[in-house]
């Protein structure tokens, strides 16, 4: 079981699991093995490799997670039913470390409409699933579906009675993407106060991304008192997704003067896995996204460009080295300047004077006002002979 260290965050990765559900995500056993060991390279703590009970597929998978892949703990989703606290009991047990995740509902809305219990019944199955979750497995999530929406003393209710029945992680998702940072910060710091028992168990984050603020509201929790956070790759997920983990281990990263923890990601790998993710779904990230999109450490216009020759801390506050995503890119466009060009035409082996880097600057600029990205082999287009420009020799 994972002991609460108050100065360490869990990073706990669902990928492949709340990251699987969502359209155009599915992957097939041999894609989430191949998957599941690059997340544990990745230095995660705990994988959530699926949702047992939803099909013989998805156990499968699991087991298969559950068998091959060493490093992190491996855990199954389930409901608070017997059927589903087997499956993944099952679908975990050939780990040497696993935990079995329960889910129940704490709002009204979820408790009247979806599930159509009352809120004593709803503690009566929490108490019942976490106990029999335990005679599985030592280590037992429980989460609260759709907390942020839930009366809070009731939502206190609910985790007491996880705790007391013996649940060794508490989580609070913000399902639908609803919270503020503020807000989310306030609700794990009311759980601190007011939940016996509290300072044993882990208290987790799960925030969607409905508003664009869950990598945010993460972070908010993590200053409420929030030790694991759950998140995926890319930020795949429901709907708008699941807090991207990348984001949150690189702000964890660039702020650690704020955030003074330590977490086990490594880094350097957090491109790869960005990049396999994307070769085993059917959409790679946009290129602005953060930390591993293809423009995070691209520079085309003429004065951050020269900026960034001058100091890279100009303009970019990690490395791309630092995430391992190559290099920096000075990339030419109708933004650049004379600089940025000769330098790349000097590495292209044409060195230039003055007078011809300001012939080329203006071919350049015209061909660049019609065209959006300009290649290598369209700049040594350039220096053709039959344009006004000589062939530069190097
Ligand atoms: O968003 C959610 O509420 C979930 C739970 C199953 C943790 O994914
Ligand atoms: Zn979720």
């Amino acid at each position: 079981m994972l002991s609460p260290n108050q100065n360490h965050i869990v990073f706990f990765d669902t990928t492949l699991r709340d990251g699987e559900q969502s359209p155009g995500c599915t992957m097939h056993h041999e894609e989430k093995l191949r998957l599941a060991h690059q997340i544990a390279a990745l230095g995660v703590d705990v994988l959530e490799a699926g949702f047992a009970i939803a099909s013989d597929g998805d156990l499968a998978a699991i087991q298969a997670v559950a068998r091959e892949v060493r490093g992190p703990r491996i855990a199954s989703l389930a409901r608070c039913k017997r059927e589903d606290i087997e499956a993944a009991a099952r679908a975990v047990e050939p780990a040497p470390s696993n935990r079995i995740h329960l889910v129940l509902a704490s709002s009204d809305l979820h408790l009247e409409y979806k599930l159509r219990i009352t809120r004593d019944q709803a503690l009566d199955q929490t108490a019942e699933s976490v106990r029999l979750a335990r005679s599985f497995s030592e280590d037992v999530e429980f989460s609260t579906e759709d907390g942020t929406r839930s009366d809070p003393e009731f939502l206190l209710k609910m985790i007491t009675v996880a705790v007391q029945a013996g649940a060794t992680t508490i989580n609070i998702p913000d399902t639908v993407g609803f919270t503020t940072p503020e807000e989310y910060a306030a609700i794990f710091r009311l759980i601190k106060a007011r939940v016996p028992g509290i300072d044993d168990i882990i208290l987790s984050a799960h925030c969607h991304n409905d508003l664009g603020m869950a990598v945010a509201n993460s972070l908010a929790g993590i200053e409420g008192g929030a030790r694991q956070v759950e998140c995926t790759i890319n930020g795949i997920g429901e709907r708008a997704g699941n807090a991207a983990l990348e984001e949150v281990a690189a702000a964890l990263m660039v702020r650690r003067d704020k955030f003074l923890y330590t977490n086990n990601i490594v880094l350097s790998q957090l491109y790869p896995t960005s990049q396999m993710l994307a070769e085993c779904i059917a959409f790679g990230c946009s290129p602005n996204k953060a930390v591993v999109g293809a423009n995070a450490f691209a520079h085309e216009s003429g004065i951050h460009q020269r900026g960034m020759m001058a100091d890279p801390l100009a303009y970019q506050i990690m490395t791309p080295e630092s995430v391992g995503a190559g290099h920096t890119k000075l990339v030419l466009g109708k933004h650049s300047g004379r600089r940025a060009l000769a330098d790349r035409l000097e590495k292209l082996g044409h060195p230039l004077d003055r007078n011809q880097v300001d012939e080329v600057y203006t071919l350049f600029t015209e061909l660049a006002d019609r065209k959006k990205s300009i290649n290598d082999h369209d700049l040594l287009g350039l220096l053709q002979p039959g344009k006004s420009i000589p062939i530069a020799t190097a």
